[in-house]
This record gives C-alpha cells, sequence and structure tokens, in this order.
C-alpha cells in the first residue's frame, strides 16, 4: 500500500492533469508567452521555496537523483569519502557509489539515524560528506551533525526523502545543510507516482545542480551559453505532468502532517503503558511528521515473536533499508544470471581500504533486531510496517488496531 499522499489523490489532481494534457505542453520549458505553457515544473519550484524556506530549488525525476545531483554539484567525486548510515534506503548508498565516491557506514542510534559520536569516528583525511538521513519522518540529530560538519568542514546533505514536511527546532527539515533532498515516490509523503527535489541556499550550488539535472544548462536555459559550460549534465528533469500533481498535493502537505500527527498520538498514548515497551528517539517530537511509530521490545526473540505474528517482521529485516541485506554492496561476489560480475570499481578499488561486511555496525544491529515499525500512513512491507493504520483511517480503525498490537505483545512480553 502506498504512502500518505496517495491516499489523498482526488479531482484535484486530476483536473490538474487534464489541464497539462490539454495545453499540449508537457515538456517543463516553453515560451512564457505562449498561454499554452503552464510552466508547471517553474511553479512547482517557486511553491517549494516558499513551502520549505529554502531560497532554491530543483525539481528532478526521483529522490535518488536529488541526490545525486545534490553530491555532484558539491564536486563530491571518485575518492571522497562520504558519511552515511547503515541504516537507510539503498538509495542513499546508491547514489554515493553513482557519483564514484566511497559511502562509509556509520551507526544508528535510538533515533534511528545516524549517532553523532560514531560519525566523528567515521572521519578520515578523505571524508568529504555527511549524508544525515531524516529516517521514518523524523529528523535526526541536526544540531550535533552540523556541529560536526562545520568543525571538520564537510558538507551536509539531509536526505529527507521519508520526511517532506517535517521541522526542526521550527524550519523544514533539509533546510539546515549545503542540500535538502526529497522523493515523490508512491510511498512518500505528497506523491506524482515518482518524482524529487533538491533545494539549496546557496546560488552557486543551485547553478550546478540545475546544470546537472539539465545536460549543463544554465538555469532555465537562459542565454546563449555555448562555450561557457563547466558542468557536464545528465537529464534527470521533471515533467510538466508530475510538477501538476505535485502542486495540487503540495497544498495538502500541512493537512496530511497534521491527520498523521494526531493518528500517531491515538495509536502511541494507546500502547504507552505496556512494560517494558520503548519509543524511538525523537530529536524534536514537535516537528515529526507522524508517519510511522517505530517501538523497541526488551530482546530480539520477544520482537521476532511479536514482528511474526503482526505480519511485520522487526525492521532488520526490511530489506535494502538495511545495510547487511544489501548483498550486491556488500564485499561479497554477486554474479546475476547473464554470470556477469556486479562491480562497482571507484568505491571498491579507489576506496582505499574500506571494507563492508554483515555485522560491521553492531549498535545498529543490535537496535533494529528489537525494532518493530507500525504504519501511521506508510505501510509499506519493504519498510517493514506492513501492521497499522494509514493516513484515513478513522478512530474505530485506529482502537481496533491498537487492541490487536496489545494482546499479541503482551502475549509475549
Ligand atoms: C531515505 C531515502 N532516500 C532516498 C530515496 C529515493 O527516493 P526515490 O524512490 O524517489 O528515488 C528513498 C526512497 O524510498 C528513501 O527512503
Amino acid at each position: 500500500m502506498p504512502g500518505p499522499g496517495a491516499y489523498l489523490i482526488g479531482e484535484e489532481e486530476k483536473k490538474a492533469l487534464i489541464e497539462v494534457v490539454e495545453s499540449g505542453s508537457l515538456f517543463r520549458y516553453g515560451d512564457k508567452s505562449d498561454p499554452k505553457f503552464l510552466a508547471k515544473v517553474w511553479q512547482l519550484e517557486q511553491e517549494m521555496s516558499k513551502y520549505l524556506k529554502i531560497p532554491y530549488t530543483v525539481a528532478v525525476n526521483s529522490g535518488t537523483m536529488a541526490l545525486w545531483v545534490a553530491l555532484g554539484a558539491l564536486g563530491v567525486g571518485p575518492g571522497d569519502e562520504v558519511i552515511v548510515p547503515g541504516y537507510t534506503f539503498i538509495a542513499s548508498i546508491t547514489s554515493i557509489i553513482y557519483a564514484r565516491a566511497v559511502p562509509v557506514f556509520a551507526e544508528i542510534d535510538e533515533s534511528l539515524t545516524l549517532d553523532p559520536e560514531d560519525v566523528k569516528n567515521k572521519i578520515t583525511p578523505r571524508t568529504r560528506a555527511i549524508m544525515l538521513v531524516h529516517m521514518l519522518g523524523n529528523p535526526g540529530r541536526i544540531d550535533e551533525i552540523k556541529k560536526i560538519a562545520d568543525k571538520k568542514d564537510l558538507f551536509l546533505i539531509e536526505d529527507t526523502a521519508q520526511a517532506f514536511g517535517a521541522t526542526y527546532k521550527g524550519k523544514k527539515a533539509g533546510s539546515f545543510g549545503d542540500f535538502g533532498t526529497y522523493s515523490f515516490n508512491f510511498f512518500k509523503t505528497i506523491t506524482a507516482g515518482d518524482g524529487g527535489m533538491v533545494a539549496t541556499k546557496d546560488k552557486g550550488l543551485y547553478e550546478r545542480a540545475f546544470a546537472i539535472h539539465d545536460q549543463g544548462h544554465l538555469p532555465l536555459r537562459q542565454g546563449v551559453e555555448m562555450g561557457s559550460r563547466t558542468v557536464i549534465g545528465l537529464d534527470c528533469r521533471m515533467i510538466e505532468l508530475a510538477a501538476a500533481v505535485l502542486l495540487v498535493q503540495l497544498k495538502k502537505a500541512e493537512d496530511i502532517k497534521a491527520m498523521l500527527r494526531s493518528r500517531k498520538k491515538r495509536f502511541k498514548d494507546g500502547i504507552s503503558d505496556i512494560k517494558g515497551l520503548e519509543f524511538r528517539a525523537l530529536p524534536d517530537p514537535e516537528g515529526e511528521l507522524g508517519s510511522l511509530l517505530t517501538v523497541f521490545l526488551p530482546d530480539e526473540k520477544t520482537a521476532r515473536k511479536v514482528g511474526k505474528e503482526l505480519e511485520s517482521g522487526v525492521v532488520a529485516d526490511s530489506g535494502w533499508h538495511v545495510y547487511n541485506n544489501m548483498e550486491h554492496v556488500l564485499d561479497k561476489k554477486v554474479v546475476d544470471s547473464t554470470g556477469c560480475p556486479f562491480t562497482c570499481p571507484y568505491y571498491r578499488d579507489k576506496g582505499g581500504s574500506m571494507k563492508y561486511s554483515k555485522g560491521m555496525l553492531p549498535k545498529t544491529d543490535s537496535l533494529i533486531k528489537r525494532a518493530i515499525n507500525i504504519s501511521i500512513g506508510v505501510s509499506d512491507a519493504g519498510l517493514g510496517s506492513g501492521f497499522g493504520i494509514t493516513v484515513n483511517s478513522d478512530e474505530k480503525e485506529i482502537d481496533k488496531k491498537i487492541e490487536i498490537f496489545r494482546k499479541v505483545v503482551e502475549k509475549y512480553i
């Protein structure tokens, strides 16, 4: 099942799509003096900047490409190390690999986001950037991580794919680092099926990001550029149809957040008296999106029994959200059906002594083995949140799910 935005697709999105189809202008560029050109992508970038309070945004076709564009704009490349949590969707790591840089896995803590202490341990002379991932709708420890990045002169990228709309100390997640990136795939706060956004406060970085997403062009392809381009781009532009849907969805973002937060509160209140059950630490409880509720059981054995009965499993089993399960990233020779081994020479051969193996992050492993994700608005088996409610669940349904959860937990705890 999809994420919250998808549940709220209605007549407005349909109308916006038809409008674009009827205009015949599906490309992000057009003649601004032509009334048939609706400039939806451009409008979306303007509205996003206002919503996020980040001056420059570039719309792209996915959250993965948003990360890749950000890395490219920062000049992160071969041999450079990027610190990334071992608990994140594989796309965070993929973007680093395809930037030909070296992913360096760091531990998470009880917030299920980067552990600042381990980030410090992982810094080497090759480190260029820290990728802080705001997992499961919650901003990570932004103050602490930013302090480390500033002190060590490292770039900070906030992968905000899972936390669009969340805030930290009153400001939007994604607005603290050199770049914030967002995803609008089907599981996210707002959606167009796929889509992404790159956001930055820096005009120069914006120009580079724009060029990278569009064959090296200056923003909006202004002026005659032949002979003056410094950046090679790789088309990952958004199309007008996606932007039309997202413009409508964006107007719903704050309502979606309020709906998620109130449902999460009811669910959490309904299970908070269970002895032995702990909740994930929230660096800023006032700003969380509320899309998921993560609980810790006292030990792995209990968590596995509960996860099995709820048919959600434990977080450690949530597929390519956990480094242990990324067989094609770890130091293991994977051969596909064509007999061809997958190799990515830069991060393996030019990463110096970097080693990747199962169990290399013991703190992360021990936390996620006893953690269970409950869906509040993102029911995704791949995220280990097969059990729970949706953004549309009414009080009766929430209370029913609370009862089921309590019964299962109290049986084993
Ligand atoms: C943390 C994280 N980063 C990046 C991405 C990539 O986004 P997309 O699917 O839009 O490429 C996702 C998508 O699920 C994600 O969860």
